[in-house]
């Protein structure tokens, strides 16, 4: 199969939205990382993506919508579910909650959960293709499983781990400007807890619900557990965390200082996030072990050091 890439005009819109109404899969740009989208009612479209991503089938995927009114369809929200929705979306925050038995969502999308994870989505690109197809569209990140999540189309069609010939398509609207994946929410002791931590800082959260998170404790044996494989988002070469100065030999990715993998010179987390994927790619193509300096662990640096510890995790 050809992949096409297409540009975010109404052509390119209408011609994405036709690929996922015939059931095919179409990586789509959103604030935080491309999406690997299918119709999420559809279970052939579904199995596709997992196809396509050589993905362990158990792991859930997270439902897509153009607004809170179409994912009150689908999912039951409780008043502090309601209050996170009306704070943060559309936005980087994916909200896991009851599965509405008339929701028509495929069971494949939720790996036959009772609850379903659904979020609204900020990007413009993303905004139009929802409201274009008309209709729920199920998109874990758009790499091939265990590999480091694409912030551009061209991370999407690299040759070298990307789904070039496994897709259909892929709407190209450029850099995701967040770059790390959405903050998951969910009540699984009916308390809200942080089930990942991602482009929307916990503190936020906790300040729009008046109250502390609950952390995840990850259950090794449980499909549930969104913690999934310890080894994530992994680069070729291995990682050494929290290195202040790299040894001989080592890729050093630097933060608050200027250098050739800085992920930010002036300190920035929200710009360290937009660049983490990017950096980890361009690192790992010295073809060297990685170093990385250390990261704060507040606001956004608990998405990068998280991502970062599962990049750094043994591989399987
Ligand atoms: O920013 C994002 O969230 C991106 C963009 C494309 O929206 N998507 C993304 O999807 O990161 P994915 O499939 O790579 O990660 C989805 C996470 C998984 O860790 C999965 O375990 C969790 O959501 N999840 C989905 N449904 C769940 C459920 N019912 N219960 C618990 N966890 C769930
Ligand atoms: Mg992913």
């Amino acid at each position: 199969m050809q992949t096409e890439r297409l540009p975010p005009t109404l052509e390119g819109l209408a011609r994405a939205a036709r690929l996922l109404a015939d059931g095919r899969t179409v990586a789509m740009p959103t604030e935080t990382v491309y999406g690997l989208a299918g119709d999420a009612r559809n279970g052939l479209a579904v199995a596709r993506i997992f196809e396509a991503k050589g993905r362990p089938a158990f792991n859930p995927l997270i439902v897509h919508l153009p607004d809170l009114d179409s994912a009150r369809r689908i999912a039951v929200f409780d008043p502090e579910a309601e209050a996170l929705a009306m704070a943060f979306w559309p936005g980087a925050l994916t909200l896991v909650l009851p599965l509405r038995a008339e929701s028509g969502i495929a069971p494949l999308v939720s790996a036959g959960l009772p609850t379903v994870a659904v979020r609204v989505p900020a990007h413009p690109a993303a905004q139009a293709l929802l409201r274009r197809f008309g209709g729920p569209l199920a998109a874990p990140s758009a790499n091939a499983s265990g590999r480091i999540s694409p912030t551009s189309a061209d991370h999407v069609l690299d040759p070298e781990g990307g789904l070039s010939g496994r897709i259909a398509a892929v709407l190209d609207a450029g850099p995701c400007p967040v770059g790390v994946e959405s903050t998951i929410i969910g009540w699984p002791g009916g308390q809200a807890t942080l089930l990942r931590p991602g482009g929307i800082p916990a503190e936020a959260i906790e300040a729009a619900l008046g109250r502390r998170l609950a952390r995840h404790e990850p259950d090794p044996g449980g499909p549930s557990a969104p913690g999934q494989l310890a080894s994530h988002y992994a680069p070729k070469a291995t990682l050494r965390l929290n290195a202040a100065t790299p040894r001989q030999g080592e890729t050093h990715i630097t933060f608050g200082q200027p250098g050739r993998f800085s992920l930010s010179e002036h300190g920035d987390l929200t710009e360290a996030a937009a660049n983490l994927f990017e950096m980890l790619r361009r690192a790992d193509r010295e073809g060297k072990p990685i170093a990385v300096a250390p990261i704060p662990e507040h606001g956004l640096g608990t998405a990068i050091n998280d991502r970062l510890r599962r990049a750094a995790a043994p591989r399987p």
